[in-house]
């Protein structure tokens, strides 16, 4: 699991202030053919399902009770009289893993008794948002909730004002922090940051992202990670209006009750109580081009599409991606293959999830464009996203921007009624935390069971569907204790939760 989420994530290799030289190749035309079904015999079958018992069936009943209930320490260890010195991070990658990073900055903050400063995100190369911390995060909220333990600042006091990401790109600093090891232990934190901080009045730790161990650390320092990914970090309002007025549509669709008003704040209002509120599944679709070429899976678009591909990953990994060693036979049979949308799809099928099933596609983009996901529109017709039930005025503060785009995706997940992900990355991991955290219903596809049944061209539907249900009967979000070295931020119990 985590060496897949590791192999999901490449962006995580490219260091900080490196030069941006990761430019992409342009998308030829020839590449966007019209993919061919790769499963024609069971989409026949799966179009021609059946309709089960709907919205009433114990697919889509909340989950029950599993003896568990969130656990944040009540008391926490007093904020110590005076500041050690100021904490700087710089974050790269996208929303999810700097949210991680905001997490693990605190603990550190914590860990040394410095003041934090609100962390810098970086300007990711791939998804080139220049959001910052406050484009995103209410940071008002952030400040508050954390206010017992820790002390934060929103900018360094002038004296230290020299201290930025420029200066640090251009020359080497004694104030700067680069060689912090990956899940780096509390003690190192104390060896080698706790004396810059003494000597300078702060340390600026870059790159940061996976930099605090999971294990070892006291309950306390846990237990602050968890009440900053789960409590602390919340939206920007403008983020939490739009995710309100998506669910609110996709609970009482248009045409069911009067015409859809632009006014989405007065709507959330106005219309509850017309209407039964419908249940809808959230399904995250990461399947841009640079996952589809880091993975070395054959997607179905032909020649063109597998040419274009390997030179992608040629330009951008030098030809060291591990996956390309392997044929798609060999990934797919052993499960290492993403999801494509036609294969999410007859897996949400055979599931029991019919033609009537509201779907919100959580995707930024998607490679291939439309056509690569009009077989699972055929399967589900009343998919949804963010440009379906929103306006383009709407829409306009979140317009470009990954990360707020990635916000709005995670606020609406968090709030349907079942979520599931094409591929175990980083938003796939963080939802399934949260989601546990609360108690929510979340399916993980089977990926060691789906690559070979998809690889079996004899399978009937009704033996597809059969196995399928029978290898998913423990992944609706059944809760699954912490293993040493996995991240708490997708495992919160037993180190955030405690038994109801
Ligand atoms: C932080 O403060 C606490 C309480 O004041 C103290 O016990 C601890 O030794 C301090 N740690 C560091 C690294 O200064
Ligand atoms: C679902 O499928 C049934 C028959 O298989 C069809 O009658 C119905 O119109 C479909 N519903 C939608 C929303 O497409
Ligand atoms: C394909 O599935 C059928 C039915 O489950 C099974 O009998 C057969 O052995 C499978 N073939 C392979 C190559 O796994």
């Amino acid at each position: 699991m985590s060496r897949l989420s590791v192999l999901l994530s490449p962006l995580i290799f490219l260091c900080l202030f490196t030069p941006f030289t990761h430019a992409s190749p342009s998308t030829t035309i020839s590449e966007w053919n019209v993919p061919k079904s790769r499963h024609l015999p069971l989409l026949r079958s799966a179009l021609q399902r059946e309709s089960f018992n709907g919205e009433e069936s114990d697919l889509w009943a909340p989950l029950a009770d599993q003896g568990w209930k969130p656990c944040l320490a009540s008391v926490n260890a007093p904020l110590p009289q005076k500041s050690e010195g100021y904490l700087q991070v710089f974050l790269d990658g996208g929303l999810n893993q700097q949210r991680m990073g905001i997490c693990d900055a605190v603990a550190v903050a914590k860990i040394l008794n410095a003041t934090l400063v609100i962390p810098h995100l970086e300007v990711n190369p791939v998804w080139q948002d220049s959001s910052s911390f406050m484009d995103i995060f209410d940071v008002d909220h952030f400040i508050n909730v954390l206010k017992d333990d820790i002390r934060i600042v929103k900018e360094l006091p002038e004296e230290f004002s020299w201290s930025t990401r420029e200066y640090y790109a251009t020359a080497i600093r004694a104030t700067r922090v680069k060689r912090a090891p990956v899940h780096a232990s509390a003690n190192w934190y104390l060896e080698n940051v706790l004396p810059v901080l003494e000597s300078y009045g702060i340390a600026a730790i870059s790159p940061f992202s996976h930099r605090l161990t999971f294990d070892n650390l006291p309950s306390e320092i846990q237990q602050l990670r968890c009440k900053v990914i789960f409590k602390a970090l919340v939206f920007v309002p403008h983020i939490r209006a739009l995710g309100d007025a998506l669910v609110h549509r996709l609970r009482y669709p248009k045409g069911q009750s009067q015409a859809m008003s632009t006014d989405y704040l007065r709507e959330t209002t106005d219309r509850i109580g017309e209407q039964k509120p419908r249940k809808f599944v959230v399904l995250h679709l990461r399947f841009d081009k640079d996952m589809a070429a880091h993975s070395a899976c054959d997607f179905g678009g032909g020649k063109a599409e597998k040419l274009a591909l390997a030179k992608y990953r040629q330009t951008i990994w030098q030809g060291r991606v591990l996956n390309s060693r392997f044929t798609d036979e060999e990934l797919r049979s052993q499960g290492r293959c993403p999801l494509t949308p036609e294969e999410i799809g007859l897996l949400l099928g055979a599931l029991g999830f019919d033609n009537n099933t509201r779907l919100y596609l959580a995707s930024h983009k998607v490679y291939g464009g439309e056509a690569k996901i009009s077989t699972l529109r055929e399967l589900f017709p009343l998919m949804e996203d963010k440009k379906s039930l929103a306006s383009s005025e709407e829409r306009v503060r979140i317009k470009g921007k990954a990360s707020s785009l990635a916000a709005v995706d995670y606020y609406v997940g968090m709030h349907s009624d079942i979520f599931i992900s094409a591929s175990p990355g980083n938003m796939h991991n963080a939802l399934v935390g949260h989601r546990t955290f609360k108690n929510m219903k979340t399916i993980r596809p089977n990926m060691g069971l789906l690559g070979p049944l998809f690889l079996n061209k004899s399978i009937t539907w009704s033996e597809f569907r059969q196995a399928v249900v029978e290898g998913h009967q423990n992944r609706h979000g059944q809760l699954r204790l912490r293993k040493p070295k996995q991240s708490i931020y997708t495992y919160p119990a037993p180190d955030c939760m405690c038994h109801a």
